[in-house]
């Protein structure tokens, strides 16, 4: 199979993928093993630039806007962490890929996880990026419970604090642009969208034994600032479940903050872990 396509257009081009009448805005380009690579909250499919860049030559890589994120519409009251598995399973098959490498930042890798349940053979590494099969613990249930209240009211004063909050206090001066353009492209999400996610998220189930009874290779990648996710939380998962864990010193948008050592580590756990 032959998706070839220069970075220039990898940036560019997005296709329409039709679920259930509603538009699915993905990418697809490279030539090689599928590489599937899934965004976060209040992300996009634009996140993996760079990532995509690094690796389009070798493996065939496919990004999607999650419904209610990007370009893709809203499907649900509710986003489940399952629905978007199903909707990106579907992708999958549309496109005719069986089997892939899936890589989810943060709520991307509940997705990833929810993929290993369901669809646990077209999983061939599973790589968590800040990101965590915990369920949310009391207090962060009651955080959503707060967003849900106030999103209606003052959905542009949630997104801008939550976009900041995703990088630890010090980064966030380093990263001020990075972060301007963050909050611009999750500014233009829906009230809807952005609830949805929320409960998706804050429903989802614990999926550390699912973790722990993956077949294939695992990796958890990880920001010892990352306050969002507990670091020791997360080093702890690892030991229980036999997940690789690399460690950066980043907050939570790792991808951002240390794009380098992403792309080396991915080139690790793609060329040595066949
Ligand atoms: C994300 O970056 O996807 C979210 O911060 C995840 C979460 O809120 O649990």
């Amino acid at each position: 199979m032959v998706h070839f396509c220069t970075p220039k257009c990898l940036e560019d081009i997005k296709m329409i993928f039709y679920y259930n009448n509603s538009a699915i805005y993905y990418t697809l380009q490279g030539n090689g093993p599928a590489l599937l690579l899934l965004h976060g909250f209040l992300e996009s499919s634009t996140m993996w630039k760079e990532i995509a860049r690094a690796f389009y030559k070798t493996r065939t890589i496919i990004t999607m806007d999650f419904p209610g994120h990007g370009k893709s519409a809203v499907v649900a009251e509710e986003h489940t962490m399952e629905q978007f598995a199903e909707i990106t399973n579907a992708l999958l098959t549309h496109l005719n890929i069986k089997k892939c490498s899936v890589v989810g930042h943060s709520m991307g890798g509940y997705v990833a996880l929810a993929m290993a349940e369901l669809y646990t053979h077209n999983v061939e590494k599973l790589v968590l990026l800040n990101s965590t099969p915990a369920e949310d613990s009391p207090e962060r249930k009651l955080n959503r419970e707060r967003a849900l209240h106030l999103i209606p009211k003052a959905k542009d004063v949630f997104v801008r604090m939550a976009i900041s909050n995703l990088f630890a206090e010090t980064a966030r001066k380093k990263f001020q642009i990075e972060i301007e353009h963050l909050k611009a492209e999750a500014l233009q999400m829906t009230t809807e969208g952005i609830t949805a996610a929320i409960k998706g998220m804050k429903n989802r189930k614990d999926r550390t034994t699912v973790l722990k009874s993956f077949p294939g290779p695992k990796f958890m990648i990880c920001g010892i600032e990352d306050p969002i996710l507990p670091f020791q939380e997360c080093k702890m998962i690892t030991k229980g479940s036999g997940t690789k864990l690399f460690e950066l010193h980043v907050g939570h948008m790792s991808h951002v903050e240390a794009t380098a050592s992403i792309i080396k580590i991915m080139h690790f756990i793609e060329n040595n872990c066949v």
